[in-house]
C-alpha cells in the first residue's frame, strides 16, 4: 500500500512525506514544482512532476504503487490572490479537485485526506470555532476549500470513499530536524515575514492593525506547528483504514496568541531587536481565530506534542537560517 501525496513538494506537504516516511509507508509524491522544490522531497520517496488533474497520470501512479490513500495538499493558498483572481482559485483548487476526486472515485482508492482550512468560517470572535459553526467563507480561497469539501461529501455518499477533511489554522514552524520548511518566496504569513526581518532579509516588518477588540489590539490566531498538523493526518489515515467513517475536523490548539506576542517570542528566540513598525489594518482580517479541537483530539486520538508558541518560532528561526545557506550556496 503507497499513499499519494499531492503538493508534497510545498511546505505542509513535504512534513507530510518525512511523517509517512518515519511510520514505515510507502510515499508517492505529486507536485507540479510551480511553488514547491524537488530538493523539498525527501529521497525516499518517489516524486513524479504533474498535475493532480491529469486523469491518466494520476490513474497510472494509482494503479502502479497500489495507491490505497489519497492526502491532497496541491493548492493556491493566498487569499488576496484569490479576491484578485478568483477564476483561477476556483480552477485550481476546486475544479482540479474534482477531477482528482473522479479519478480516486474510478480506480477504486478509498481513502482521501484533505487540506481545507479556517477560511470557511468567515471572520470568528474570540470564541473558539467549532465545525458545526456558520460556515460563511469571505474570499474565493475559503469558498474553493469548501466547495471542495462538499463535493467530497457527496462522493462519499455516492461511492466507496470516505474522506477526512482537515481545517487548518494557522500552521508555522519547521520540521525540528531541519529537514524541511516553509521555503516559498513572497512569503506573507506573520511568524515567516518576522523570522526573515529578524534575519535582516527585510528591513523591517509591519503590525497590521493595533485597534482590533482584543486584549493588546492586535489580531490573534491558533498557530499551530507544522509537526503537529501532519501527525494529525496520519492519524486520520490510521482512523480510516480501521474503518472509520468520513469526518470534518479542526486543526490547531484552542487558544491564540496576538501579533504583538509572535514578534515578541520571535525577539527572544532571535536575541537581538529588530524594526518593527504599527500599520494599518490589513483588509480582511478577522479579529480573531481560534479553534476548538475537540472533535480532532477525540476522534484521531490527536495530542499535539508542540503546542508551544517558542518552540515553533525557534524551529521557524532554525529553518530560515537554514534556507539561508542553502540559498547561498546555490548562489
Ligand atoms: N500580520 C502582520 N504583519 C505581517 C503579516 C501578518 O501584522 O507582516 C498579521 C495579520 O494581519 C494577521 C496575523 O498576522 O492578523 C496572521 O496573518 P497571516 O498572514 O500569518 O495568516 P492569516 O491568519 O491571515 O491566514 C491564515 C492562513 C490562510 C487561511 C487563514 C484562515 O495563512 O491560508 O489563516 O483563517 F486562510
Amino acid at each position: 500500500m503507497t499513499v499519494l501525496v499531492t503538493g508534497g513538494a510545498g511546505y505542509i506537504g513535504s512534513h507530510m512525506v518525512w511523517e509517512l516516511l518515519d511510520a514505515g509507508e510507502s510515499v508517492v509524491v505529486l507536485d507540479r514544482l510551480s511553488t514547491g522544490f524537488e530538493w523539498a522531497v525527501a529521497p525516499e520517496a518517489k516524486l513524479v512532476v504533474g498535475d493532480v488533474a491529469d486523469k491518466e497520470l494520476v490513474g497510472s501512479i494509482i494503479r502502479e504503487n497500489k495507491v490505497d490513500a489519497i492526502i491532497h495538499f496541491a493548492g493556491s493558498i493566498v487569499v488576496p490572490e484569490s479576491v484578485a483572481d478568483p477564476l483561477a482559485y476556483y480552477e485550481n483548487n476546486t475544479s482540479k479537485t474534482r477531477t482528482l476526486i473522479e479519478t480516486a472515485v474510478r480506480e477504486g482508492v478509498p481513502h482521501f485526506i484533505f487540506s481545507s482550512t479556517a477560511a470557511v468560517y468567515g471572520g470568528a470572535g474570540l470564541e473558539p470555532v467549532r465545525e458545526d459553526a456558520r460556515l460563511a467563507p469571505e474570499s474565493p480561497y475559503g469558498l474553493s476549500k469548501l466547495m471542495s469539501e462538499w463535493m467530497l461529501r457527496d462522493a462519499g455518499l455516492a461511492h466507496d470513499i470516505r474522506y477526512t477533511a482537515l481545517r487548518y489554522f494557522n500552521v508555522a514552524g519547521a520540521d525540528p530536524r531541519g529537514r524541511t520548511g516553509q521555503s516559498t518566496p513572497g512569503a506573507t504569513h506573520l511568524i515567516k515575514v518576522a523570522c526573515e526581518t529578524a534575519l535582516g532579509k527585510r528591513p523591517f516588518m509591519q503590525v497590521f492593525g493595533t485597534d482590533y477588540p482584543t486584549p493588546d489590539g492586535t489580531c490573534m490566531r491558533d498557530y499551530i506547528h507544522v509537526s503537529d498538523l501532519a501527525a494529525a493526518h496520519r492519524l486520520a489515515l490510521q482512523r480510516l483504514r480501521a474503518g472509520g467513517q468520513s469526518l470534518v475536523a479542526n486543526c490547531g490548539y484552542s487558544h491564540g496568541y496576538s501579533v504583538l506576542e509572535v514578534i515578541d517570542s520571535v525577539r527572544r528566540a532571535f536575541g537581538r531587536d529588530f524594526e518593527v513598525k504599527m500599520g494599518d489594518r490589513r483588509p480582511g482580517d478577522a479579529a480573531a481565530v481560534v479553534a476548538n479541537s475537540d472533535l480532532a483530539r477525540a476522534e484521531l486520538g490527536w495530542t499535539p506534542q508542540r503546542d508551544d508558541l517558542d518552540q515553533i518560532v525557534a524551529d521557524a528561526l532554525a529553518w530560515e537560517r537554514i534556507l539561508t545557506s542553502k540559498n547561498s550556496a546555490r548562489g
